[in-house]
């Protein structure tokens, strides 16, 4: 076990298994696993992330993060069941926030490249979830809208910026107001997501039906498939330079004066003294694939 201990939030989420991380091939897939209640996310599920997310940032077995959901869905959002004990009034909602922050800034901050992989619904806290990642893939299935309108919540700033500064000022606007589930095509028309899977049209089953060539169901792609496809592609660039990229581009996305330039400065300085930037230039001139370690 890689988390530590002496995080008991991280450490009960974990023990129940509502959140399961798997790794293998440089990948982690870290999976929301409360599939009977569409993955809603708890409390200690909200809290649990940094410090998962912390063990995963020290890993160096790990380049690339997928964030998924158990069974047919990614999240339904905070889990609303539990608001009555953990969200009754604007004391516990400042606290809550602070938690739901707290794990979406984990995700957006996180060093290595992240893609959550969408499948059925992905609502209200399952959208800032998904948002916090560097790519969406989903499933043509796939559903998506932030309720918050239907609960009056208001959805905090760091969600409402990312949305922003996905979609645009009218379409979040759009999204806000009207409460409104909306699927895979106008997600991707309005760049809330990045990437669909194409759908498979399967072959008949019955005997006759293949005799006579008829089509027979179609199944929607696997966006799983895609996103180890494309983390399989990052796993294989320089840790370093997808880090300083990100750090750059993140800090950017937050507007003027947000961007740390100091601290760009220290990752390039580190990048161009790093065994992987000699590593990059001696593989070019051999004509060899570079082996990257990330240091
Ligand atoms: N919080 C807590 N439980 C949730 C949940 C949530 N956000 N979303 C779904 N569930 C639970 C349901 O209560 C139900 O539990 P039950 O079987 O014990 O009754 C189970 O998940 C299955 O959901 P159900 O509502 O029966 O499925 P559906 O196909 O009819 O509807 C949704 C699916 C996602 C459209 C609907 O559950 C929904 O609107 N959920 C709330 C979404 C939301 O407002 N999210 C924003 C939260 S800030």
């Amino acid at each position: 076990m890689f988390i530590s201990t002496a995080d008991a939030a991280a450490a009960d989420v974990m023990t129940s298994e509502l959140i399961k991380v798997w790794i293998a091939d440089q990948i982690a897939v870290v999976t929301l696993n409360r599939p009977k209640s569409r993955n809603a996310m708890t409390l200690g599920m909200w809290r649990a992330f940094s410090s998962i997310l912390s063990a995963l940032e020290r890993n160096p077995d790990v380049r690339v993060v997928i964030l998924a959901g158990a069974g047919d869905d990614f999240s339904a959002g905070a889990d609303i069941a539990e608001f009555e004990k953990v969200r009754a009034n604007k004391e516990q909602a400042g606290l809550y926030e602070i938690a739901v922050d707290a794990c979406c800034d984990a995700i957006f901050n996180f060093s290595k490249p992240t893609i959550a992989v969408l499948r059925g619904y992905c609502l209200g806290g399952g959208a800032h979830l998904a948002m916090s990642c560097d790519f969406r893939y989903a499933e043509s299935k796939a559903i998506f809208g932030i309720p918050a309108a239907r609960l009056s919540i208001i959805y905090g700033v760091r969600g409402t910026r990312k949305l922003l500064s996905l979609v645009g000022l009218t379409e979040a606007k759009k999204i806000m107001f009207g409460s409104q589930r909306f699927d895979t095509k106008k997600a991707l028309e309005i760049g809330f997501i990045d990437h669909v899977s194409s759908d498979v049209q399967k072959c008949s089953d019955s005997l006759i039906g293949r005799l006579l060539g008829t089509r027979g169901p179609v199944v929607p792609g696997d966006p799983m498939v895609d996103a180890r496809d494309f983390a399989k592609v990052m796993t294989e660039n320089a840790p370093l330079s997808m880090a300083g990229a990100k750090n750059q581009l993140n800090g950017m996305s937050r507007g003027t004066g947000a961007l740390d330039l100091q601290e760009i400065e220290v990752l390039i300085a580190q990048a161009a003294d790093s065994h992987d930037y000699r590593e990059g230039r001696e593989a070019f001139a051999a004509k060899r694939t570079p082996n990257f370690l990330g240091c």
